[in-house]
């Protein structure tokens, strides 16, 4: 493949390693930017999610063909399995640089197996559609989840409480990334005034952050996650040691913990990773780092 195809992919490299390590073993999973026809079946190019629609459609040919297999209802099976080629070729059409995953030819194979009303053949034939279906899913759906469903923080803004710049997001994780440091860079170079200044500075900003949920969520309970109670009580846990005297570290270290594995950690794992995909496709020189 020529080099500029490789551009706006990214890799993720999960290699198998353990009790039978070898290369041979390796697996690579690429997520791969959909590509840019697909645009036009979904919002807001088409009114409605057509690509979706066309995999509902097969999906219920699909089963249709099997519960009415089970009941004997012959005429039945062989009206899903002509919808199901239909819808199929239908699909195959859509999107040209997906043609490939599509086998045509064994769609039609269905609905003759379909005719024959034999279940041995009917469980056959479907076999080799399916696979095709199964195919596809691998290779495309987390990419499609990213690019046309999940919400992307790039145009949102956040204003820091403390010095009330307005930033963008990806700009205010660093500044409350160096704001956490701030504590505990400090506190671990014995310098615990600066520390406890931080940790205030910090929780400000920290809890900045609840103000951005809404943007995407309609349900306020989410906010007992990551911004929630028990984030908060380490971070005033946090504080309180600091402004101590002599603060006992371990208090402090276990409020750290408490903040970066609770907040940073959780959260980066449900919300992070799609971001890190839609950034790379965002800005393809990404994807040579
Ligand atoms: C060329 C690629 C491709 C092929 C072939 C394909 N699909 Fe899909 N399918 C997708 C993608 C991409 C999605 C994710 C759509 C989304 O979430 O927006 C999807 C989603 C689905 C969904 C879930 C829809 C939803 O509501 O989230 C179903 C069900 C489905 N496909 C059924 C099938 C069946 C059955 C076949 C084979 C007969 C098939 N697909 C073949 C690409 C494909
Ligand atoms: C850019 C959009 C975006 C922002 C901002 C965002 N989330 Fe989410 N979050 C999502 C999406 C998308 C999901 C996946 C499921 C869904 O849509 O609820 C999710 C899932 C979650 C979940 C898993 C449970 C569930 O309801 O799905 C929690 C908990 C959560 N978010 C908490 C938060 C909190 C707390 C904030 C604010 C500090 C926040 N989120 C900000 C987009 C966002
Ligand atoms: C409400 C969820 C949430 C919380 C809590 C959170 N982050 Fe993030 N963080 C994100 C998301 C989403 C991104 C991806 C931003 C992007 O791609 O622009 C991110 C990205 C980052 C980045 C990379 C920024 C970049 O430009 O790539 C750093 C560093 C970071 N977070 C540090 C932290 C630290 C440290 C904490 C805890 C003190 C924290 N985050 C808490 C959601 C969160």
């Amino acid at each position: 493949m020529e080099k500029n195809k490789w551009m706006g992919m990214f890799w993720i490299m999960l290699v198998f390693t353990g009790w039978l390590a070898s290369p041979a073993l390796a697996k690579d999973v690429v997520i791969k930017e959909p590509p840019k026809s697909l645009d036009k079946f979904y919002p807001p190019a088409a009114k409605e999610p057509k690509w979706i629609q066309i995999m509902h459609k097969m999906s219920g040919h699909y089963g249709g063909i099997f519960m009415n297999m089970k009941v004997k209802d012959w005429e039945n099976v062989d009206k899903h399995a002509q919808g199901l080629a239909d819808a199929y070729e239908e699909a195959s059409k859509m999107v040209p640089e997906w043609e490939e995953y599509f086998d045509v030819k064994a769609a039609k194979e269905f609905v003759t197996a379909a005719k024959t009303h034999d279940p041995k053949e009917i469980g056959a034939a479907s076999k080799s559609v399916g696979k095709t279906c199964g195919k596809c899913h691998d290779d495309n759906l987390v990419a499609v989840w990213t690019k046309y469903h999940w919400p992307s923080v790039e145009h949102m803004k956040l204003e820091d409480p403390i010095d009330e710049k307005e930033m963008e997001y990806g700009k205010y994780m660093h500044l409350i990334s160096n704001s956490f440091k701030g504590v505990t860079v400090n506190f671990g170079d014995g310098k615990k005034d600066l520390a406890a200044k931080a940790a205030k500075d910090f929780k400000k900003r920290y809890m900045e952050l609840k103000s951005t949920c809404s943007k995407c969520h309609t349900d306020q309970g989410v906010k007992h996650f990551f911004v929630g109670e028990s984030v908060e009580k380490a971070l005033d846990g946090l504080s309180e040691e600091l402004a101590k005297d002599k603060p006992n570290p371990g208090a402090v270290w276990k409020n750290v913990g408490i903040v970066g594995s609770q907040g940073c950690k959780k959260c980066h794992l449900t919300h992070r990773a799609y971001a890190v995909f839609q950034e790379i496709w965002e800005d393809p020189a990404e994807a040579k780092k």
